[in-house]
C-alpha cells in the first residue's frame, strides 16, 4: 500500500480488529462490552480512515455491512463441493428404520452419538474465507449451482468478516442458514402494510427476497441472521474428527451456533430432543421446521457416504407443517368488547402448526381486500409462533365458479345497531355500546381475566350464559349472584356455584391498577393502568382529570387521555364504577412501594449513549427504585429504550422492534414526576 503511512495502516488494522470483535459480542454473543456511542466513534473513526486513504478499505472492513453499489445482476458461482439436501423422516419409526440403516451398514451393535441440530427454515448459504478473510457469498441454488451474494452477506451482522484467530485455514467454506427472525418478518410485514407494498407469506420467503435484493442496503435494513451448521471445503487446516467439534471450532471463530443444538448419546435421546424442541418451537424467535440429526464421528460419516443428492448420515424429522391448504367455507363477524367487527374465516377444518384449525381471523375489510379472498376459495393458513392462526394467501386457481363474495354487514351482527368507521381507522364497529350484548359478554370476559380481577371459574361459556339469561348485564352485577340462580345452570353443580361465590368474593380486594386495566377503557392496557395509578393514586382523581391532567402521565398521549376521559365523562360507566365500589371492591393506596405497584414494576429498560445532565449509573439507580429492570441489550423483551447523545446500534434495534425511546430531557422529566429528580 504505497503512501499510506505504516502508522495509519496499523491504526486502521485495530479499529477492524476491535469494531469486529465488539460486533461479535453484540449480534453473536449479545452481550456487549462497551457503550453504542463508543462503537459509533470508532466506526466513524474508521470510515474517516478509509475515505482519507481508499486502499485501506479491505474487505472484511467492518464499514462494509451497510450494503454497497447496487448489483446489475448476481453472477453464478459453482459449489466445488456440491451442497446437498436431506432425506426426511415423518414420525419416529421413520427416525428408527433410518437409525437402522445407519447402524446395520457401519455394522454396530452399541450406542451411536448423533447431533441434534433445529432445522432453519431460511435460505442456506456457502461462505468461503481466504486467509480468514470473508471474500464469497453464494446461495446453494441447485446444489451445484448457486448465486454470488457476497455484497448481501457482508451485510449481515452474525457473518464474521474475518474469523477470530490469528491462524485461519488458508481456505475455509462456511455453510449454515440465514434467515429472518420472528420480529424482523414482523416488522418487515407492517411496513410493506404501511406503504401499500407486498407482504410476504412467512419468513422463509421474506429471507430469501431479502437476499435477493440486488441493493444491499436493502438487505442490510433486514435484520438477517445465520446460523453455522457445516463445514464445506477446507485447506491447510485439518478438520475435526466430529461433528460437534466442528461446531465449538466455528463458534470459536466467531460464527453464531443455534443455541438448541445438542449432542444424544443415542437414538432414544434423539426422540426425546424431537418432542422437547417440538414444546418450544412456538417459543423460539425464528421458525424452525424440524430437526437435523448427523452421526456426530466423521471417519463414519465418510463410511457412510451419499445416495443421489442426500448423505446417508444424516436425516431431517419434519415438524408438524406450518401452513396448509383449505377451503374457506363461511365468513362469520364476531363483536369485540370494543365493538370492533371482525371477520372470521370458518374452515375447513386443517391440521396446521400441530393442531386442528377450524377458524382463522380475517382482520378486517382492508385485510379482505387485499388477500381478495372469497367464501368458497381455497386458502393458505399459516399458524407458527403467533398462536392465532392466519390466512395468508388465496389459492387463485382453485376458485370455483360459485366463490361468493364477502360482504361487510351494515348492521352489527349481534344487536343491529348501525357499524361505523372512523376515518383513519382500519376497524369496523358496532355503535351499540353496552345496548350490544357481545360487547357486554366480551367486557365481563375481559374483568374477568386472570390480569384483570382473577376470577376463576368465570369462563367464557359462563359469562354468555349470564349475559344470555339476564342475569348479568353489566359487571357489579356478578357480586349480587345467588347460589341457586348459578347452581341452575348449564353444566354448573352446586360446588362449582360455591366456589364461583368464593371467587368473587376474593376478587374484591385487588389493586387499583387491575381495578383500571379491568373496567376496559379504550387503549388501557396494563402498563397504562399502572402509570395512572401510579400517577393519580386514587380514583377519584383520575375521574376528575382533564385531558391536560392525563396527558401529564408518562405514556399517556392525546389518544389515550381522550379515550380514559370519555370514558369517565359517560354517567354509566361512573355509576358501575360506584356500584362496584358499593359491592366491595377495594385496594390499598398506593403509598406503599410494593414491588408490583412501582409504575416500572415488570416493565425491562437500555440505557444508551451519553447523558449529559444525570450520569447513566444515577439514571440506572432510579429506574430501578420506579421497579425497572435495567439491561445491557436490546431485545423484544425491552419496554423502553432511553437514547441519550450519539446513540447508535441500541437505538437502531429499538426502533426495528418498534420500541418506546425516550431521549434524555424525556427521562429527566419522567423522573421528575415520580419525584426523583
Ligand atoms: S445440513 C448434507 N443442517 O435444510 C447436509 N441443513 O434439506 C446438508 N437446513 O438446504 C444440510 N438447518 O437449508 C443442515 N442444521 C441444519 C439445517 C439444514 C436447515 C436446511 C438447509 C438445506 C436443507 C436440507
Amino acid at each position: 500500500m504505497v503512501g499510506v503511512d505504516q502508522a495509519v495502516r496499523e491504526e486502521a488494522a485495530i479499529l477492524r480488529q476491535q469494531l469486529n470483535d465488539h460486533n461479535h459480542l453484540y449480534y453473536v454473543l449479545d452481550d456487549p462490552s462497551i457503550p453504542d456511542a463508543e462503537y459509533d466513534r470508532l466506526m466513524r473513526k474508521l470510515q474517516q480512515l478509509e475515505s482519507e486513504h481508499p486502499t485501506l478499505k479491505t474487505a472484511d472492513s467492518p464499514t462494509q455491512r451497510v450494503g454497497g453499489e447496487p448489483l446489475e445482476a448476481f453472477k453464478s458461482v459453482v459449489h466445488e463441493v456440491p451442497m446437498l439436501s436431506l432425506d426426511n423422516a415423518f414420525s419416529d419409526e421413520d427416525l428408527l428404520a433410518f437409525h437402522r440403516r445407519v447402524t446395520e451398514r457401519l455394522k454396530l451393535s452399541g450406542p451411536l452419538a448423533y447431533v441434534c441440530e433445529p432445522k432453519l427454515d431460511g435460505v442456506a448459504v456457502s461462505l468461503l474465507y481466504q486467509d480468514g478473510v470473508l471474500i464469497r457469498g453464494a446461495t446453494r441454488g441447485d446444489g451445484s449451482t448457486g448465486e454470488n451474494i457476497t455484497e448481501n452477506v457482508r451485510t449481515i451482522n452474525s457473518i464474521p468478516l474475518k474469523l477470530q484467530t490469528d491462524e485461519p485455514p488458508s481456505l475455509l467454506e462456511v455453510r449454515g442458514e440465514i434467515y429472518l427472525p420472528r420480529t424482523g418478518f414482523e416488522k418487515l410485514n407492517q411496513e410493506a402494510k404501511a406503504g401499500g407494498g407486498k407482504l410476504f407469506v412467512n419468513p422463509r420467503n421474506a429471507a430469501a427476497g431479502s437476499l435477493r435484493q440486488l441493493d444491499s442496503k436493502i438487505t442490510a435494513s433486514r435484520s438477517l441472521e445465520m446460523a453455522a451448521y457445516s463445514l464445506g471445503r477446507i485447506e491447510g487446516l485439518q478438520p475435526p474428527k466430529t461433528h460437534s467439534k466442528t461446531l465449538v471450532l466455528l463458534k470459536g471463530w466467531g460464527f453464531l451456533i443455534n443455541p438448541h443444538v445438542e449432542v444424544a448419546g443415542d437414538i432414544n435421546d434423539c426422540l426425546s430432543y424431537y418432542q422437547k424442541l417440538l414444546g418450544i418451537r412456538d417459543q423460539l424467535p425464528c421458525d424452525i421446521d424440524g430437526i437435523v440429526y448427523k452421526v456426530d464421528d466423521i471417519g463414519l460419516q465418510q463410511r457412510l457416504g451419499f445416495v443421489a443428492r442426500a448423505p446417508r448420515w444424516a436425516i431431517a424429522r419434519k415438524f408438524p407443517a406450518q401452513e396448509e391448504m383449505t377451503q374457506l367455507l363461511d365468513v362469520e363477524f364476531q363483536v369485540g368488547r370494543t365493538g370492533a367487527v371482525t371477520p372470521v374465516a370458518r374452515l375447513e377444518p386443517i391440521f396446521v402448526g400441530g393442531v386442528t384449525v377450524s377458524n382463522a381471523t380475517l382482520h378486517n375489510q382492508d385485510e379482505v381486500v387485499r388477500l381478495g379472498v372469497k367464501v368458497g376459495d381455497t386458502v393458505i393458513v399459516r399458524r407458527a409462533g403467533d398462536v392465532i392462526p392466519k390466512v395468508v394467501k388465496v389459492v387463485l386457481e382453485k376458485r370455483p365458479a360459485t366463490a361468493k363474495e364477502i360482504i361487510f354487514p351494515l348492521h352489527c351482527p349481534v344487536c343491529d345497531s348501525p357499524v361505523e368507521r372512523v376515518e383513519g381507522e382500519v376497524v369496523t364497529r358496532c355503535s351499540g355500546g353496552l345496548v350490544c350484548s357481545a360487547q357486554r359478554k366480551q367486557a365481563i370476559k375481559h374483568y374477568a381475566s386472570r390480569k384483570a380481577m382473577d376470577i376463576e371459574g368465570l369462563g367464557d361459556k359462563l359469562v354468555d350464559q349470564l349475559v344470555d339469561q339476564n342475569l348479568v348485564t353489566a359487571v357489579d352485577d356478578l357480586y349480587g349472584l345467588k347460589l341457586d340462580q348459578l347452581a341452575g345452570l348449564d353444566r354448573m353443580g352446586n360446588k362449582s356455584a360455591q366456589n364461583l361465590l368464593l371467587a368473587l368474593e376474593a376478587s374484591k380486594t385487588t389493586t387499583l391498577p387491575r381495578f383500571l386495566y379491568a373496567l376496559g377503557i379504550r387503549e388501557v392496557g396494563e402498563a397504562t393502568a399502572r402509570s395512572l395509578a401510579k400517577h393519580f393514586g386514587h380514583m377519584a382523581a383520575l375521574q376528575q382529570a382533564s385531558q391536560e391532567d392525563l396527558q401529564e402521565v408518562s405514556d399517556v398521549g392525546p389518544v389515550v387521555a381522550h379515550f380514559v376521559h370519555d370514558f369517565f365523562a359517560q354517567s354509566e360507566n361512573v355509576e358501575i364504577v360506584h356500584k362496584l365500589s358499593d359491592a366491595g371492591i377495594c385496594w390499598p393506596d398506593i403509598v406503599s412501594d410494593g414491588d408490583q405497584l412501582l409504575p416500572l414494576a415488570g416493565q425491562t429498560w437500555v440505557l444508551t449513549g451519553g447523558m449529559d445532565v444525570m450520569g447513566r449509573s444515577e439514571a440506572k439507580e432510579k429506574l430501578q427504585q420506579l421497579g425497572a429492570k435495567v439491561a445491557g441489550s436490546v431485545s423484544v423483551k425491552t419496554d423502553c429504550v432511553v437514547a441519550g447523545a450519539g446513540a447508535g446500534s441500541k437505538l437502531k434495534k429499538a426502533e426495528e422492534l418498534d420500541i418506546r425511546v425516550l431521549d434524555e430531557a424525556a427521562l429527566l422529566e419522567f423522573l421528575r414526576k415520580n419525584d426523583l429528580f
